[in-house]
């Protein structure tokens, strides 16, 4: 990276919850507001020294669409704090952090919070657009007798209402068409799929019973009784069976498909968040840095080809901006949207035709599955679109430190064709 050093100091999580269950009654700001004050509190930072937040989320309220803003209208935090939000679908959390990460490095600020909430248990629901037109020319109706014509003109069709699709504007597939459609380009099966969804499941029991997953995440108390406290992820299977994920129905490819609820990322609500900071300030108010950002890339394809095969662009470009290659590479974290998308990019490393899409002549390699996701990933602990990055930042980061590792990669696919990836090293 040019510029200042930057450095993690520590991040911070929600329990991710599957959406509709315990976070049902907090929006994305509820959850943004809780993970950010318990990351102040955890590092004992003075808020006045926080200089911005940058948050990302996917899907926006439409009442408070600057999510960053009204989660910094916190106590702990200044009103001279700046905030604003960003939007780079799954990847939105990485933009946030990237963007920080510039700002840093730049010289123009020295401490930001960066992340990401979603709350998919509270995506707006939107009139049709006949029924917006009724109710815009109710609005301005003149007479009484004009709002009767205009409430007897609407019909059953314009009271059904519209709800977010997580699909392709461009091309109508949803996220998981695509993962069926690259499970068949790829020739990914669904036995190969099914181990792989197991296996999110087992060693994300393994981190949250020894208490390594479960150290990144700070207790959220759901009013109205605000008891229990919720701490731990609740979509994790500890009893997950190969039988059982191989009894599961296809879901998006009913007939011929292998993309099932069982090897996908469920739909998942959930914050995260980062306290980045230039390595001199972070040295004057004596914080030790856990690591540093040496390189990230972002990259995009065709969303028609293969939706999620953005970090197969991208992972190269991150490495070779880092000055390394996989082999230097002690740990990865990899977004686990679907198993079909894992696996297709996994392929994607060891290929020459993607290398040299991605601009180089030889490929990334064959990734070591003991250094992939070692403690599960989305499929298991969920994934609240615009909060995962800033999760899988600080899983990488703290078993990098515990493992005494020296580098780290992270990759998110994310939609619109898009790819994320970052090289992290060790403070040493
Ligand atoms: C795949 C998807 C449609 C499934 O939604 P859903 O049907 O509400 O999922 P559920 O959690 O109810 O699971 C369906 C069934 O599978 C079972 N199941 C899910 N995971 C399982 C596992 N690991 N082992 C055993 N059974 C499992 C559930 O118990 C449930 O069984 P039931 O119907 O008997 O209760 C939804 O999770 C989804 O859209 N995911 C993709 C999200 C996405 O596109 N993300 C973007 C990626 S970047």
């Amino acid at each position: 990276m040019l510029g200042r050093r930057v450095a993690i100091i520590a991040g911070v999580r929600t329990p991710f919850a599957r959406a509709g269950t315990l976070f049902k009654g907090l929006s994305a700001i509820d959850l943004g507001k809780r993970c950010v004050a318990e990351l102040i509190q955890r590092t004992n930072l003075d808020g006045d020294l926080v200089e911005a937040i940058v948050y990302g989320t996917v899907v926006p309220s439409v009442t408070a669409p600057n999510i960053a803003r009204e989660v910094s209208l916190m106590p702990m935090l200044p009103r001279g704090c700046e905030a604003y939000t960003v939007s780079r679908a799954c990847a939105s959390a990485n933009q946030a952090i990237t963007d920080a990460v510039d700002q840093i490095a730049l010289g123009n600020r020295d401490i930001v919070i960066a992340g990401g909430a979603e709350s998919l248990s509270n995506v707006p629901i939107l009139h049709s657009r006949g029924m917006s037109d009724k109710l815009v020319a109710l609005s301005r109706a003149k007479s009484a007798a004009g709002r009767v014509k205009i409430l007897s003109s609407v019909r059953p069709r314009d009271l059904v209402p519209i709800t977010p699709a997580i699909a392709e504007p461009s091309t109508g597939e949803t996220m998981g068409q695509s993962a069926e459609k690259m499970s068949k380009l790829n020739h990914i099966s669904r036995e190969d799929q099914d181990q792989f969804a197991l296996r999110s499941h087992r060693l994300a029991s393994v981190g949250s019973e020894d208490g390594r997953l479960t150290a990144e995440i700070g207790p959220v108390w759901v009013p109205p009784s605000y008891e229990p406290g919720v701490s731990s992820d609740n979509g994790i299977r500890t009893d997950s069976t190969i039988e059982a994920l191989r009894a599961l129905k296809p879901v998006f490819d009913k007939r011929y498909g292998s993309v099932t609820a069982g090897n996908s990322s469920p739909l998942t609500d959930g914050a995260s968040a980062v306290l980045l900071m230039s390595e001199e300030r972070a040295r004057v108010l004596g914080y030790t840095p856990l690591a540093f950002i040496r390189s990230y890339a972002y990259s995009a394809l065709d969303p028609g080809e293969q939706l999620l095969m953005g970090p197969v662009l991208a992972a190269p470009v991150a490495l070779h901006r880092a000055g390394v290659t996989l082999a230097n590479i002690d740990l990865i974290e990899m977004h686990e949207a679907f198993a079909a998308q894992v696996l297709s990019n996994l392929d994607g490393f060891e290929s020459r035709y993607w290398a040299e899409r991605a601009g180089f002549p030889e490929p990334v390699g064959a990734v070591d599955r003991s250094k992939l996701n070692v403690m599960g990933g989305s499929i298991a602990i969920g994934h609240p679109f615009g909060a995962t990055g800033g999760r899988i930042l600080m899983t990488l980061t703290n078993e990098l430190v515990r493992r005494g590792g020296q580098l780290g990669l992270m990759t998110v696919c994310a939609a619109g064709g898009m790819g994320h990836a970052m090289v992290i090293e060790r403070a040493a």
